[in-house]
């Protein structure tokens, strides 16, 4: 099937140079694990079976939002009908000394401390027969608390922000040139005040595992973005050696940041499965999602920009203000794509943290660039009104040549040729500028536009090809497929470099005692695990040419490896194609065994050289009820520079999604804190709004596919995330030119444009 008729809003760019030679590699037109999904024979951690039954844990929250828990009265809990074990602070097994560090280090609350952190906060775990008795059980349980003042306030707290105790990526502040001077410079400026809402993420498979011990070895079925990491993490908390951790996740029902780390739930349910010595199964509830797991920090953002009257930033000041749990710090970095963005004399850019009594935040879909860009792209739209302008010739104006922040080239970069093709696609040259100008009987009509980018990643990784008797190859890697299409680039990979047909490559991931991969996190598996695929698979098929060309039979025999070549399961001479041999014919005909090959690979001494990021630009054209404020996304034109494409179909679809959440972030998404009592009072899917197919138009998704060779060999970049950048501005811009309304305050809901 053709690839185009998947996605028929996917073109290929044409015409555009490019930076390497390297063809395309063949594709697998459908998703590697397709049928799995829609036969329902994919499983995920909550679906599988132990070797003997298991049983069920429930996860009981603290009710108060700051404090310690006095007493525990359990006894009714425990002779409630099928109870098996009720743990809790008092009775819980002693884990060794809290000892959280990387890779994703985050402070959770196993049972070991009467202390509250934060409403929500994991206070006991009942385990019963059933599911339904553990959650009777749980309601019979009597606790009492000692409750302090809570910090709940975030808007009244602002004063209290202080600098992160840990660095994030890089450093928390940071200034380049001389601010004064720069500001003064410029003499049309903008200067204003940007918020973002809590959000939590909601991939549609909630977190689970399924836990049990065979003596000192724990299994665990979990729901991953990140095998190793979660081992790591199991093993160390609960003191006992990585290798005795055995973990799998074939199939991740999306994770978006939330399962990047090891939560709570995950040890309670081997703690759990110790106590009553039989595997336990504990799945968090779709409310539970809102604390004890993570989600985005509110942010309170102000930006100043300064520009002469020919459009030419001067300086650019940045300062972002978060919060953060009482437990740990984490950095929400959203001045971070303020540094390199734009070009300008001087830029200062600031994180501070306010502390709160809620669950630790964590990465959220680019965090940093998603709530970042939403205030600095929209603060850009105010400065192009500021000087009549052109948004895209605002930014073209200060395109940056190399990362003004670090100084250093850029590995590859096309942002100019994202403006040129996307602002093309959505007609953007006929926009009239003049804000409320465009109406359509009770609709008023709006453009905008807004910049997209996201860092380009890549950390180590190992995998393994192998290459069978029957011509078939095997790769197996321990990274993990977030519903993103891993199987299907490990497959893809491991055959272009055979010479396979990719549908003829098993792929394995999702599993501990597989070569180890890197957190889907960052955007950065694609870059980190197809590059050792591919070094493995080289390996592998340099294997069996030396068994053709020391093999008399073979019409390779005596060929140098350099002139073999590798296609549709053969291995044949580039200077003579016509002298070939079969994969299975060679290993048939020496000794009938595989051939396997380990890769390893790690980013190269170029990328400490070289600035790695990757671009787009986002178009939106939104129609606005004129009487109500409704707000009808129409359609969204998007071109990106994220280097080789490596799979249509699922490459574009993550970009797709990440669109439509931005459309979410724009219109819709918001965790709303009872400041009071500090839980999140719209805990659930039907008063969280994100959007559905109704809010979301026409997607005009296209790639410049440009390779950025120096970036890897594959000149992919990851895609994962940019998506969701620069959309929610673009939305909000187009929402001002419909209407001449500016909200700063996201989520843009029609009451804040009504009372605007
Ligand atoms: Mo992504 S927020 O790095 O899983």
């Amino acid at each position: 099937m053709p690839i185009t008729a998947l996605n028929p809003g996917q073109q290929k760019a044409s015409g555009i140079a490019s930076d390497g030679a390297k063809p395309a590699p063949k594709q697998l037109a459908m998703r590697y694990d397709a049928r799995a999904k829609v036969t329902g024979t994919a499983k995920y951690a909550g679906e599988f079976r132990a070797p003997t039954d298991a049983v069920y844990a429930f996860v009981v929250q603290s009710t108060i939002p700051s404090g310690s828990i006095a007493s525990i009265d359990q006894a009714a809990a425990t002779k409630s009908s099928g109870v098996l074990a009720v743990i809790t602070p008092f009775n819980a097994p002693k884990l060794p000394p809290a000892n959280p560090q990387p890779p994703a280090r985050r402070h959770i609350t196993v049972l070991q401390e009467r202390e509250i952190f934060y409403n929500g906060q994991p206070v006991a775990v009942v385990v019963a027969r059933s599911l339904p008795e553990a959650i009777q059980a749980a309601s019979l349980l009597r606790i009492t608390y000692r409750q302090t003042a809570a910090k709940l306030r975030f808007r009244e707290r602002l004063g209290e922000a202080r600098p992160p105790k840990f660095p994030g990526r890089e450093p928390a502040a940071q200034t380049r040139g001389d601010m004064a001077a720069a500001m003064s410079k410029g003499t049309v400026r903008v200067e204003q005040t940007y918020t973002t809402p809590y959000q939590h993420h909601n991939p549609m498979e909630p977190h689970a595992t399924l836990a049990w011990w065979e003596g000192g070895k724990l299994n665990v079925y979990d729901s991953t973005q990140y095998i190793a990491g979660d081992c790591m993490t199991i093993a160390r908390t609960l003191g006992i050696p990585t290798d005795n951790v055995h973990l799998e996740c074939p199939y991740t029902g999306g994770g978006f940041g939330c399962k990047g780390s090891t939560w709570s739930h995950v040890i309670l349910a081997a703690m759990a499965a110790k106590v009553v010595g039989k595997p336990v199964k504990l799945a968090l509830e779709r409310p539970q999602m809102w604390g004890p797991v993570g989600g985005r920090p509110t942010t309170v953002q102000q930006i100043k920009l300064a520009a002469t009257q020919d459009g030419k930033i001067t300086g650019v000041q940045h300062d972002v203000i978060v919060h953060t749990s009482l437990m740990e710090d984490f950095l929400e970095p959203s001045a971070d794509q303020t540094r390199m963005l734009y070009a300008s004399e001087a830029c200062a850019t600031s994180h501070k943290m306010v502390d709160m009594n809620l669950g630790v935040a964590t990465f959220m879909r680019a965090p940093g660039e998603s709530n970042g860009t939403a205030a600095l792209e929209t603060a850009m739209d105010e400065l192009a009104l500021a000087l009549k302008m052109d948004p895209v010739q605002l930014r073209l104006t200060n395109y940056a040549e190399k990362d003004p922040g670090s100084d250093k080239p850029w590995s590859s970069k096309h942002l100019r040729e994202c403006y040129e093709q996307a602002g093309e696609r959505f007609g953007w040259s006929k926009r009239n500028p003049q804000p409320a100008s465009m109406r359509e009987g009770n609709k008023l009509i709006g453009w905008g536009m807004a910049t997209a980018t996201y860092p380009a990643n890549r950390s180590a990784a190992q995998a393994l090809v192998r290459i069978l008797t029957n011509g078939h190859a095997f790769v197996g890697c321990g990274s993990q497929d977030l519903g993103t299409g891993t199987y299907t680039i490990m497959a893809q990979t491991a055959g272009d470099t055979l010479g396979i047909d990719p549908r003829l490559v098993e792929a394995k991931l999702g599993d501990s005692t597989l070569p180890k991969a890197p957190a889907s996190g960052g955007s950065q598996s694609a870059a980190s695990i197809c590059p050792a695929i591919s070094a493995a698979a080289m390996q592998a098929k340099l294997k069996v040419a030396q068994l053709a060309i020391n093999d008399p039979e073979s019409p390779l025999h005596g060929a140098i490896v350099a002139d073999i070549s590798a296609s549709d399961g053969r291995l044949f001479l580039s200077s003579s194609p016509g002298s070939s041999d079969s994969y299975a014919d060679i290993l048939s005909r020496n000794g009938g065994k595989a051939v396997e090959a380990l890769g390893s690979t790690e980013p190269g001494e170029d990328s400490t050289a070289m600035s790695t990021h990757s671009f787009g630009a986002v178009f939106a054209e939104v129609a606005v009820d004129a009487e109500t404020y409704m707000v009808e996304v129409r359609r969204i034109v998007a071109t990106y520079d994220i280097g080789t494409l490596i799979n249509d179909t699922t490459g574009i679809n993550q970009l797709e999604g990440g669109i439509v959440w931005g459309v979410g972030f724009a219109l819709h998404e918001e965790s709303h804190l009872d400041e009071t009592y500090g839980r999140y009072v719209n805990a659930n899917l039907a008063e969280y709004h994100v959007p559905v197919n109704a809010d979301i138009g026409k997607l005009d998704v296209t790639v410049l596919n440009i390779p950025d060779i120096k970036f890897n060999p594959l000149g992919a970049r990851g895609i994962g995330e940019i998506g969701i950048t620069g959309t929610a501005a673009a939305v909000g811009n187009a929402i001002f030119h419909a209407t001449g309304k500016r909200i700063r305050n996201f989520p843009i809901t029609l009451d804040k444009l009504m009372n605007a």
